[in-house]
């Protein structure tokens, strides 16, 4: 039989070496995010397909060419989530929680799938930190969501992302646009991927961000929407750059950025980085009015964002960013013989009861592989138990940095005093 150890194309492992930066960031987005107002909303990895036709929009490259969905056992149709907007939004209008004080505010923490062409930075299965704000209609709302995700990369200890904004209009201002790109690419229509052509009549702006290299260079010379938006888009559009402005947020209007999601309007900004390669976008959103309506919900303006962990990640070890430092093995009590192992196997639950990373022999080991073990966890304490220990009713703990032995009576008491009073110099330093 096949060995089967290669994991599908576009998906990547974090190893237990790893984890604790993914912890970090994770940790990181959603503290921030509850100083910020947002609580952590779950949902499922799947929904109907429908939903994403419906939301992300059926002539986008995510629903036409990216979505993995399949019949369940059942005949229905699911997809497995491609972002988390549409997700979230469902769970909110299903357990009504728009019948509550408002804007409602919500953060998550969610994998998602796109069958993508993977690169450095593109997966096909990804992990994104989102959040959504619904029921707010100000483009305070927009400030405060840019803020947020502005505080995040701060936290990390991220530099350098540019922050670049666009505004798309409203339905209303968008059917000039819209009349405005058919004319433009009616005149190229020949050059267009079939994707596109079929995307000529129905939603032009869909060309624009085509990944055909052929529709990205017609695209170039396309009409930008910024120029055709209303009164009303562009008076929304300054109250944000003014509130930017006085929150001393740095930013550059975009007039290309159209994001690849149908359910936008008005505001949408990109952070970029140009640190780790194409896939420079870290974090992406804007404002989604009309989204809620679409769902079956009252009209209620909202506005969100979701950067993306994984190039997060790369950014943060490309800058040399600190993550918390991973805990390490305290103490390791080795033991040689039957009975000293079931001291040392009691004398572990207690300690890690108390709080401390404690480690003991799983496999039954000779003391010399233990000690060589207890070495490779980088444990700060070790010793060993044997009759003599047990009899004695002391034992001998060695400091591995220093090779400094201290003898201690064997007992729990006795043990947690000598780790709080050897480690209490690195516990104020870390506070
Ligand atoms: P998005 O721009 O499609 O927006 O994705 C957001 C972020 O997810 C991107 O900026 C990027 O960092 C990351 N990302 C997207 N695709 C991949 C991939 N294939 N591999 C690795 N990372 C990826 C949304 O998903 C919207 N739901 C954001 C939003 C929330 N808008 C309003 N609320």
């Amino acid at each position: 039989m096949a060995i089967i150890t290669n994991a599908p194309r576009g998906t990547q492992d974090v190893l237990p070496s790893q984890s604790y930066k993914w912890q970090y960031i994770e940790q990181m987005a959603l503290d921030i995010a509850r100083l910020h107002g947002f609580r952590e909303i779950r949902f499922p990895v799947f929904e109907h397909t429908e939903l994403f036709n419906r939301s992300v929009g059926d002539t986008t490259d995510v629903v036409q060419k990216e979505m993995y969905t399949f019949e369940d056992k059942g005949g229905r149709s699911i997809t497995l989530r491609p972002e988390g907007t549409a997700g979230a939004m469902r769970a909110i209008l299903q357990n009504g929680l728009l019948n509550d004080a408002l804007p409602l505010k919500a953060s998550y923490l969610i994998s998602c799938f796109r069958y993508e062409k993977p690169q450095a930075g593109r997966l096909r299965e990804f992990h994104q930190f989102g959040v959504e704000m619904a029921g707010a209609g100000s483009y305070a709302a927009d400030a405060q969501v840019i803020a947020l995700a502005k505080a995040i990369f701060d936290a990390l200890g991220i530099e350098g992302l540019a922050l670049e904004l666009n505004s798309i209009g409203c339905p209303t201002c968008r059917a000039e646009y819209h009349k405005a790109l058919r004319e433009y690419f009616a005149a190229h229509k020949d050059q267009l991927c079939d994707t596109c052509k079929g995307r000529l009549e129905k939603n032009p702006m869909r060309i624009l961000d085509c990944k055909n290299p052929a529709c990205a260079e017609i695209a170039k010379g396309a009409p930008v929407v910024l120029d055709y938006i209303c009164d009303d888009c562009r008076a929304h559009f300054e109250g944000l750059k003014g509130n930017l402005d006085a929150m001393g947020i740095a930013y550059t209007v975009n007039p290309t950025i159209v994001r690849g999601l149908d359910y936008y309007t008005r505001t949408v900004f990109e952070f970029v980085t140009t640190g780790i390669g194409a896939q420079g976008t870290v974090c992406g959103g804007g404002r989604y009015d009309g989204l809620i309506e679409l769902l079956g919900g009252q009209p209620t303006p909202s506005v969100g964002f979701a950067m993306g962990l994984e190039r997060l990640l790369l950014v943060m070890e490309q800058q040399g960013c600190g993550f918390a430092p991973e805990q390490k093995c305290t103490m390791y009590i080795g033991s040689i013989g039957d009975a000293a192992q079931q001291k040392a196997a009691g004398l572990t639950a207690a300690l890690r009861e108390e709080g401390f990373y404690v480690e003991c022999d799983a496999v039954g080991r000779s003391v010399k592989a233990q000690m060589k073990y207890a070495d490779k966890l980088g444990a700060k304490f070790s010793c060993i138990l044997g009759d003599n220990e047990i009899e004695a009713g002391k034992v001998r703990i060695k400091r591995m940095d220093k090779g400094e032995i201290t003898e201690v009576a064997l007992d729990q008491e006795a043990l947690v005093q000598y780790i709080y009073h050897n480690t209490i110099d690195e516990i104020v330093e870390y506070e």
